[in-house]
């Protein structure tokens, strides 16, 4: 146990030393305080290793049963890690009685399993018949507050959806093959003749299907049915879990690029009122969680490299479609681990804590 407080909820952070759970320690020691003891988990592999949350060292304990001793009915356990280890693992932390806040696809199509955006739909997490709460993926998670202010305002009927997805996506691995590749072709002429480029960073591409330095990857997950990718249909299952809208079209293609940090996505969206530009920036403007950079005659307009380490969803190129009076297009762009997964899963968990604090009154 570290970071001991006496009061407020324990918090195990299981996955501490991943891409998403370095920055969940930073948010935990930004963000208001409202833990007791927090403890930290990982692999076998990086037990002992010591880390830094709320201005202290503390020790990562091994994932087992002993580690979540002293856990249980009060308390949260946020899982940071592969969906196979959430999947063996949430299930023995929910016995203790204590609350699973979820950031990998292990649960996210579990109907018993509440997906939430606290921007979109923070009442759900009230609704947890397993002791669990999921988190969404990092490219929904990009684009639903934007989305969701939209929909209040005109209600969605179709979505078609292309994003430009950060290596960091990946997870550590991700962010260390990018890098290892730009080592290999910075300051050379590669990227000009057929092959060279994957002549010059190897058979080894990592979790990537393809080379991604100076390159663009249209593929992200597993082959499934018709050609999508796993990752397209679950920006899609997502999508209208989140909005409440089973049946809406929904077309993604998802793309990673050679960005460590940050997604963009280009989003047409159609409506099913009339849509005024002008009117949904000032929607956007207002919208929990989004910024508006939108004034592409001065340069200005949002970008991955300014979204990396900051909090909201950057919205910018808003326009009304040239042909379909219901339809707008924008980009949006926010920092993965962040937006699409840290934070997100941070502010679950705050309003599980304040739940509890309620109960406690
Ligand atoms: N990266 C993103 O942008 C993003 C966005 C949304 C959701 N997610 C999801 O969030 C989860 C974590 O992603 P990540 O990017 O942080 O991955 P990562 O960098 O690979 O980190 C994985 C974490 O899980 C731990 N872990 C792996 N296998 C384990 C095992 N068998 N037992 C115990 N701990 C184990 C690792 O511990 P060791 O360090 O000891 O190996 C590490 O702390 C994934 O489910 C991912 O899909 C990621």
């Amino acid at each position: 146990m570290t970071a001991t407080r006496s009061s407020g909820p324990a918090l195990a952070v299981v996955g501490a030393t991943g891409a998403v759970g370095a920055v969940l320690l930073q948010i935990l020691s930004q963000r208001a305080d409202v833990w007791g003891d927090i403890r930290l988990i990982a692999s076998a592999r990086s037990a002992g290793r010591r880390l830094a949350v709320r201005a202290r060292e503390s020790e990562v304990l091994a994932l087992s049963d002993a580690a979540f001793d002293g856990l249980g009915k009060g308390d949260i356990a946020l899982f940071l890690t592969p969906a196979e280890v959430s999947a063996r693992w949430a299930p023995a932390v929910t016995a203790r009685g204590a609350v699973v806040v979820d950031q990998s696809a292990a649960f996210r199509e579990d109907r018993e399993v509440p997906l939430v955006v606290p921007e979109v739909n923070g009442h759900a997490v009230r609704n947890r018949p397993r002791g669990i709460v999921a988190g969404p993926d990092c490219v929904t998670a990009v684009m639903i507050a934007a989305l969701g202010a939209l929909h209040a305002e005109y209600c969605l009927a179709d979505l078609v959806v292309s994003s430009y997805q950060a290596a960091g996506a990946a997870g550590r691995a991700g962010s260390q093959t990018l890098r290892r590749q730009l080592s290999l072709v910075a300051g050379t002429t590669l990227g000009e003749q057929p092959g060279d480029v994957r002549r010059a960073v190897g058979e080894d591409t990592g979790p990537f299907a393809a080379p991604l330095a100076l390159n663009v990857v249209p593929w992200s997950g597993r082959l499934c049915e018709g050609g999508w990718s796993s990752h397209e249909l679950a920006v899609r299952a997502q999508t209208r879990r989140l909005l409440d809208l089973e049946r809406l079209p929904v077309s993604v293609t998802c793309v990673q690029v050679p960005v460590l940090t940050g997604h963009s996505l280009t989003v047409r969206a159609r409506f099913e009122n009339v849509v005024d530009a002008g009117h949904a920036r000032e929607i956007l403007d207002a919208a929990p969680g989004v910024i508006l950079v939108d004034d592409p005659a001065a340069g200005e307009f949002p970008t991955p490299a300014d979204a990396a380490g900051t909090d909201p969803a950057w919205v910018g190129r808003v326009r009304a479609s040239l042909d379909d009076p219901r339809s707008l297009e924008f980009f949006v762009c926010a920092d993965n681990l962040r937006k699409g997964a840290a934070l997100n899963a941070a502010h679950i968990a705050e309003l599980i804590a304040g739940e509890f604090a309620e109960i406690a009154l």
